[in-house]
């Protein structure tokens, strides 16, 4: 796991952004799965920002979705691949069917899960994995005690994670407690890995994430086994590492 340390949050978003951009120049194909949260958002308007430029092109890449609420509509602001769509794809040349979706609508939300999970398989995985962390140390929704052989499936949210997500709704009774998630071995699939973490908030988290043992209780520290993994972090998310790196 390789760790930068940067002053800033635009300029975590510019480090993250020149590394999307330079897998998406030399690799058009590639696929890419896709967070969401507050963190990822100064990334995707970069990365609008270089496409209106005409330095890169979006037009044969596949996206993924890393996790969705259960019970939101896919129109509803605070539905997960509407946010990667408003916040980015439908303001770059993606291709109209390139996202591939977690319906947290579907009937059988079991089945939901296995037919993403067999859709990725059948792409081969992705070649980049964006993440953003919890403050209790989640990636995706897969909170502590997640099992490191997860795959994607139906997981219940946490009640930290309800009340970090809950100013996103009108109250946090609204908050769903039920969502779809890509595993922590789905995850971990993934070639490369770009997590991003920013604000004082995310510094325990990050230091359990660098510092710590690879435990369930803090389910990101499983990265530290993945050789692809890029965590990118600003100073404030730095200010509890042993050593800044
Ligand atoms: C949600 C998402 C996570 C994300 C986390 C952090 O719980 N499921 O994928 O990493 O929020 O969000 P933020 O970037 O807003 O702090």
């Amino acid at each position: 796991m390789d760790v930068v340390v940067v002053e800033s949050a635009e300029e975590v978003a510019r480090e993250a952004a020149s590394r999307v951009t330079d897998l998406v120049r030399r690799h058009p194909t590639a696929s890419i799965g896709l967070a969401t949260g507050g963190t990822q958002l100064g990334l995707y308007r970069l990365l609008t920002d270089v496409y209106r430029r005409g330095q890169v092109s979006f037009a044969d890449n596949q996206f993924f979705m890393l996790d969705e609420y259960a019970g939101i509509l896919p129109t509803s602001t605070n539905s997960f691949q509407h946010v990667v769509r408003s916040e980015f794809l439908n303001h770059v040349d993606a291709a109209p069917r390139s996202l591939h979706v977690l319906d947290g609508t579907a009937h059988d939300l079991h089945a939901e899960a296995q037919r993403f999970e067999q859709i990725l398989r059948d792409a081969g995985g992705v070649d980049m994995q964006l993440l953003g962390i919890g403050t209790n140390g989640h990636v995706g929704f897969n909170e502590p005690g997640s099992p490191p052989n997860s795959r994607t499936r139906l997981v219940r949210l946490h009640d930290d994670t309800i009340a970090s997500n809950a100013p996103y709704f009108s109250s946090p009774a609204e908050v769903p407690r039920v969502a779809i998630s890509q595993g922590l071995e789905t995850i971990m699939k993934a070639r490369s890995i770009l997590l991003m973490a920013i604000g004082a908030r995310k510094a325990k988290a990050v230091a359990e994430m660098i510092d710590g043992e690879i435990t369930l209780e803090c389910p990101a520290s499983i990265l530290q086994g993945h050789s692809g993994a890029t965590v990118i972090v600003d100073s404030a998310a730095a200010s509890l590492l042993a050593s800044r790196v």
